[in-house]
Order: structure tokens, then C-alpha cells, then sequence
């Protein structure tokens, strides 16, 4: 089955084509750039960047996935063009797009090109939760079909991502049940927000990733770990960030600056403390102990250590998403998790009435 599946859920536009599980193409243009200078994503700007870039990401995803008639190269002939998207677009079977969560000028632009195609191509819509995408990051395969996971459900599974800081308890395909989840900023946020108070620019995860290795991962600062003894399943980090806010004030400018790597160390291990805490008491009180660990955040090479040490202890396994693109945002993740809505016969049925959901849960 072959799904061509869009994601503009934030700050990169995304297509892909996938058969099944496997992915036949991928594109990602990132605004990662234009948002750099500001700290942070820039709505207005994500917008006209995403409607600049859909038409030119759906037709290069429509090319690598090699459907294209290899033999006509006019790419700038644009009644060529048309003819190849249309020949490309012959062998897709279905259409999918995240209709949520995510930023609503952003969501538009993906769902405005899906609703286009389907009506231009006759093809069926899949509408996909952005963070059912990032679960199923984990099980995504390149073209030649590896690496060959088997699902062995159910599973724990800690989403962590610049919007979400979740813990779900996936018990099949498509059921999904949120067991934890943050109270106030997502655990990829406050990453974000203590590298901008230091000037670290944005995003800020890769950054603090890269300092806090080069302190060692070292904690000499022990910030607080709110939350830790709430009895339940969530988190929070906005005291934490608050905490660090204020330490950075008292601190005289040239010890932030000798210490700066030290000070990210400490932060991010506050960080994840709290996600490896609360993991281990949903391991403890499901008593499941197979993990996905999946979101932007989970490219972190310190988390995933600690979270396979955190298996091991349960005599668990971990699963992260197999490939570098996969742990940020990527249309591929989308049209895997639409393969199997779509094995479920699940589609948009009035396509003029479906919209964005920009605080979809799962
Ligand atoms: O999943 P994602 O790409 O977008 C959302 O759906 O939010 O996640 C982006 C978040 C950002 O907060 C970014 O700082 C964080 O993921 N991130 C990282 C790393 N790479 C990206 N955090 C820690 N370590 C990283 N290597
Ligand atoms: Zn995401």
C-alpha cells in the first residue's frame, strides 16, 4: 500500500512516500533558519514558508520515491512536470496528512495540499495525530525494509518533543492511552528556554546535548526535580526552568561563562531525572516493561543511554526511532502511522468539513 503523506505541523515541511513500513522517500525542507534569530518558531513566518515550500517538497518526495518516468528530465517544462506528477500519482493508493496537534497556520498549509491532491487525483484522505507519527517513528523502515522490528505490544512509551512531554501506554496498533503527561512546558521546551536564557540560540536540545557531553554530564548544580514525589504520572517544568532562571541571575557574569557547559549539564540532567523518575514508576505501576522512546528529545544520546539502563534494569527492551530524521519532525512517521489507519479503514469521509486540530490529543 502506498500512502504519500504530508507534515507541516511546525517549523518543517515535510513529504514523504511510503509502502507500508517502508519508506520510499522522504523530503524535509527545514525553517529551522529563518526561525533562529527570533528563539523560537515564528507563526506568522512557518506560514508563508510552508506555502512557498509544500508544492516543490510533494513533488521532490514524488520523484526520489522513483515512481517518476525516469526518462522524461524536463523538471523546469512545467507540462512535463505535470504529466510526471500525474503518472507518480497514478500509483499512490491513498493520501495522508497530521491534522494535529501542531501550530494552525502551519496544520492549514498540509491539509489545504492533501484536500487539492485528493480532489485533482481521486485519492482518499488518512488523517494522522502528529504524535501518533512520533510513535511510530520507532517501527519505520528504509526502502529495503530494516531494520525487521517486530511490535510485541504492549509498550511503554515516553514522548518527549519541543510540544509534548507524555507518557502513553500503547496497547495495539491503534489504541493509545495517555498516562502521564506535563502540566505546564514540554521537557523539549525547557531545553529550549534555558539555552535561550544563556544565548544558546535555538533549538536548543543539540546544543545543551553537545556541552553538557563535553562537561561529562556532570551534575554539581542539583536544580529541582518538580514533581518527583507527586504520586501520579506527570511532570513538570516550568518550576525548574523558573529555579534556573533565577540561579542565572545571581551569578556573576564570568563564573555563567566559565561554567556555562557545567550549568546545561546540570539542567538537562534535571531534565531527565524527571522523565527517567516517572518512567520507572509507570514501569513499576503497569508493570510493562518494553519502551518507546520517541520525539525530538529523543535523539539525545545521554537520555537514550539512561533509558536503556532503565530497561535493562526491568529486563526490558528500548526502541528508538532506527534513524537520525526520524527523531525530529518527518512526513514519513505520518504516512507509517496512516498504513495502519488505513489497514483500519480509516479515512476522512467529508473532506470539505475536515480541519486542523491544533490541540488534537491522542
Ligand atoms: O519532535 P520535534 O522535532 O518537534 C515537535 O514536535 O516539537 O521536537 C523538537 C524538540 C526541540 O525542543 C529540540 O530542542 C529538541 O526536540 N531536540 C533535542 C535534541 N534534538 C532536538 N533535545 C535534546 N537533545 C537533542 N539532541
Ligand atoms: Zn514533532
Amino acid at each position: 500500500m502506498k500512502i504519500l503523506a504530508i507534515d507541516t505541523s511546525c517549523d518543517e515541511t515535510s513529504a514523504a512516500v511510503v509502502d507500508g513500513r517502508r519508506v520510499l522517500s522522504n523530503v524535509i525542507y527545514s525553517q529551522v533558519l529563518l526561525h533562529k534569530k527570533w528563539g523560537g518558531v515564528v507563526p506568522s513566518i512557518a506560514k508563508r514558508a510552508h506555502e512557498e515550500r509544500i508544492d516543490f517538497v510533494v513533488d521532490e518526495a514524488l520523484k526520489k520515491s522513483k515512481f517518476q518516468i525516469s526518462n522524461v528530465k524536463h523538471s523546469f517544462d512545467i507540462c512535463h512536470l505535470d504529466f510526471d506528477i500525474k503518472n507518480s500519482m497514478s500509483k499512490i493508493d491513498y493520501l495522508a496528512v497530521t491534522y494535529g496537534p501542531g501550530l494552525a497556520v502551519a496544520l492549514e498549509v498540509g491539509i489545504k495540499k492533501v484536500k487539492e491532491l485528493s480532489k485533482k487525483y481521486n485519492k482518499k484522505i488518512i488523517p494522522v495525530n502528529h504524535m501518533e507519527g512520533h510513535i511510530y517513528s520507532c517501527f519505520t523502515q528504509n526502502s529495503k525494509g530494516n531494520p525487521k522490528r517486530e511490535f510485541t505490544f504492549p509498550y511503554l512509551v515516553l514522548l518527549v518533543s519541543g510540544g509534548h512531554t507524555e507518557i502513553v501506554l500503547w496497547k495495539d496498533y491503534l489504541d493509545f492511552q495517555i498516562i502521564g503527561k506535563t502540566t505546564d512546558d514540554a521537557a523539549g521546551e525547557a531545553l529550549d528556554k534555558a539555552a535561550k536564557m544563556l544565548g544558546l540560540g535555538y533549538p536548543g536540545g543539540p546544543v545543551i546535548e553537545r556541552l553538557a557531553e563535553e562537561a561529562g554530564n556532570v551534575d554539581p548544580y542539583k536544580f529541582p526535580r518538580p514533581m518527583r514525589k507527586s504520586g501520579d504520572l506527570n511532570f513538570s517544568f516550568s518550576g525548574l526552568k523558573t529555579a534556573f532562571y533565577y540561579f542565572l541571575q545571581k551569578m556573576p557574569e564570568e563564573e555563567k561563562n566559565k561554567m556555562i557547559k557545567e550549568l546545561v549539564s546540570s539542567f538537562q540532567e534535571a531534565v531527565f531525572d524527571s522523565l527517567l523518575i516517572k518512567t520507572e514508576a509507570a514501569i513499576k505501576q503497569i508493570g510493562i516493561i518494553n519502551l518507546v522512546v520517541a520525539g525530538g528529545v529523543a535523539a539525545n544520546r545521554e537520555l537514550r543511554k539512561r533509558m536503556k539502563n532503565l530497561a535493562k534494569k526491568y529486563k526490558g527492551s528500548v526502541v528508538y526511532p532506527p534513524y537520525k530524521y526520524l527523531n525530529g519532525d518527518n512526513a514519513a512517521m505520518i504516512g507509517v502511522a496512516a498504513f495502519f489507519k488505513a489497514k483500519a479503514g480509516i479515512f476522512v469521509k467529508h473532506i470539505e468539513a475536515f480541519d486542523r486540530i491544533p490541540r488534537l490529543s491522542l
